[in-house]
């Protein structure tokens, strides 16, 4: 490998810069994302105290009057306006002393129910912050972090961040891009969804197919349990349950779809899941397998979601995979070309790429 001298302060490369420029460039690009990681923890307060949702729709607020709307204290909610106003996520009126959330940004940070709503993800920070120790660790010893060890913010903020695709595309595009899928859940089949989690997907699947019966599994039970909560709440547990299994043991058999939405990377073994899943499958049956929309090729996710996800793959999602002593640890960007290797070992020898978003990849797949 060829390796240039570094080049003398002052000294012109590429792009007409002199050395110091780029440094300058790349300190004030590395200054920037020092900002977004500071703010971040005021966009999840932002979320779970409610400041958005309360500035969304109501024109512009005084603090006074943004702190009476949401019962916070009004000393604590200026300084939060102040940061919002730096990160011109709210606009300012110094002649009025008002802050407004403009309705485009409101979209994004206070309405769970759309597909742009992108603020829960932030909530996801808190708990990967506080692995960085744990990290330090398992990156010296090549142990694991298994998913139960994480704080309970990461469990809410996946739910969080993935349910808004999840909302906007699994029923209208992933379901109906897989081959006669619909038109059995219509009738009445049964699915299983492994790794569950949440449930959101499981739930979400449940509310459009009434004659249909859903079992959502997932090996850690406070994710289950909130799942049957969050079912309950939206008025499919008639037709929906939630157990705690593995993804290589999970009972039932004769599911017509088993679904895995961004989990069969953070399963330690995906190779005797996928078999388990062979075996469970109905004749004629599918999987869904719904993965992150990341490269193999490390040049290739530098975008702004393949930074979020390949940052996630070091912080949650490898360690996981490492914590249950499998034969493989894929990360969330190993590529269609691992999957389909492990799916064919599996038994599993149709696969096709069938749909994607932004964010997901997703895979039908059978035998
Ligand atoms: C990134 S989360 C995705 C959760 C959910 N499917 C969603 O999309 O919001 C990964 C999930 O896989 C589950 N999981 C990981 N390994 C598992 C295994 N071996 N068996 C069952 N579930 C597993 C975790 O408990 C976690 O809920």
């Amino acid at each position: 490998m060829a390796v240039s001298a570094p080049a003398a302060p002052g000294a012109v490369g590429g792009g007409g810069t002199t050395r110091q420029e780029r440094v300058s460039a790349f300190l004030e690009r590395v200054i920037t994302d020092g900002g977004a990681a500071v703010a971040g923890l005021c966009t999840s307060l932002g979320d779970r105290l409610g400041l958005y949702r309360a500035m969304a729709g109501v024109g512009p607020l005084t603090s006074a009057q943004l702190a009476a709307r949401t019962g916070l204290v009004e000393r604590y909610v200026r300084e939060w306006l102040a940061a919002q106003v730096a990160g011109g996520y709210v606009t300012y009126a110094p002649d009025r002393d008002t802050y407004l959330l403009p309705d485009e940004h409101a979209a994004v940070l206070a309405e769970p129910g759309l597909p742009s709503y992108a603020a829960g993800f932030f909530t996801m920070l808190q708990a990967l912050y506080a692995t960085e120790d744990s990290l330090m660790d398992a990156f010296r010893t090549g142990e694991g972090i298994g998913w139960e060890e994480h704080g309970a913010a990461l469990f809410e903020g996946t739910a969080k961040f993935f349910r808004p695709g999840y909302a906007a595309s699994l029923v209208p595009e992933w379901l109906a891009s897989l081959d006669g899928v619909v038109e059995k859940l219509e009738r009445g089949a049964a699915v299983a969804d492994v790794g569950c989690g949440y449930g959101y997907s499981t739930a979400l699947m449940a509310r459009a197919f009434p004659h249909s019966r859903f079992t959502g599994y997932d090996f850690h039970r406070p994710s289950v349990e909130a799942a049957r909560g969050i079912a309950a709440e939206q008025g499919v547990a008639d037709r929906v349950t939630f157990e705690v299994a593995g993804a290589d043991d999970f009972p039932g058999e004769d599911f017509d779809l088993i679904t895995y939405f961004d989990c069969l990377h953070d399963i330690g073994d995906p190779g005797a899941a996928l078999r388990h899943a062979e075996h469970a499958l109905a004749e004629g049956g599918t999987c869904m397998i719904v993965e992150p929309n990341a490269s193999p090729h490390a040049d290739e996710n530098a975008t702004p979601v393949g930074r979020v996800l390949t940052a996630a793959s070091v912080a949650v999602c490898l360690p996981s995979a490492l914590a249950q002593h499998g034969p493989q640890a894929l990360g969330n960007h190993a590529g269609e070309r691992a999957l389909r290797e492990l799916a064919d070992a599996a038994g599993l020898h149709h696969w096709r790429l069938a749909a994607q978003s932004p964010v997901n990849r997703v895979y039908a797949v059978g035998r």
